[in-house]
C-alpha cells in the first residue's frame, strides 16, 4: 500500500499527516509495509523544510518533520500510489483535475472519508498558534482511522 497526502504548500497540513502516520505505523510495526508521502498543489515551497510553527507544533507532541522535503504533486503520483487524500475541498478539485484517466488510484478528501466533525483541514499559514494545534489534533484522530482500514486492507 502507498499513500499520499496532498495539501496546498506542502509545508504545513501534508506533512505533519506525513509524519503523523509514519509514527503510527513505527508504533504498529507496519513501517515496512505501507509508503508514505506528501506533496503540495503549488510549487511556491518545493524543497523546502516544513514551516517552522508546523515543525515545532509536531516536535512537542513527538513528531519530528524536519528531515521532511516540500515536492508538488503530478500527474505521475496517481500511478506511484494507491491512496490519495486531499487536505481540503480545493486540494481535492486540483488533484481531480490533475487525474489522468483511468488511473486506479483512489483520491478523497481525508476527514470526510472517516466522517470526523469536519470533512476540511483548515490552512493554518495565515493564522495563530492554535490553527497548528487543531490541524494535529484531527490528523492524529483521521491518521487512527486510516491506520485501522489499512490494516484491513493489508
Ligand atoms: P499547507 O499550508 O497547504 O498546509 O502546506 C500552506 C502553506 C503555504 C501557503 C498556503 C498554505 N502559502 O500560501 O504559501
Amino acid at each position: 500500500m502507498r499513500v499520499l497526502f496532498v495539501c496546498l504548500g506542502n509545508i504545513c497540513r501534508s506533512p505533519t499527516a506525513e509524519g503523523v502516520l509514519r509514527q503510527k505505523l513505527r508504533e504498529a510495526g507496519l513501517e515496512g509495509r505501507i509508503q508514505v508521502d506528501s506533496a503540495g498543489t503549488g510549487d511556491w515551497h518545493v524543497g523546502k523544510a516544513p514551516d517552522s510553527r508546523t515543525r515545532q507544533a509536531a516536535l512537542r507532541r513527538g513528531y519530528d518533520l524536519s528531515a521532511l522535503r516540500a515536492r508538488q504533486v503530478v500527474a505521475a503520483d496517481f500511478q506511484r500510489f494507491d491512496l490519495v487524500l486531499a487536505m481540503d475541498q480545493n486540494n481535492l478539485a486540483h488533484l481531480q483535475r490533475l487525474q489522468p484517466q483511468g488511473e486506479s488510484a483512489e483520491l478523497d478528501l481525508f476527514l470526510r472519508r472517516y466522517q470526523l466533525t469536519l470533512d476540511e483541514v483548515p490552512d493554518p499559514y495565515y493564522g495563530g498558534e492554535e490553527g497548528f494545534e487543531q490541524v494535529l489534533d484531527l490528523l492524529e484522530q483521521a491518521c487512527d482511522a486510516l491506520l485501522i482500514e489499512l490494516r484491513g486492507r493489508l
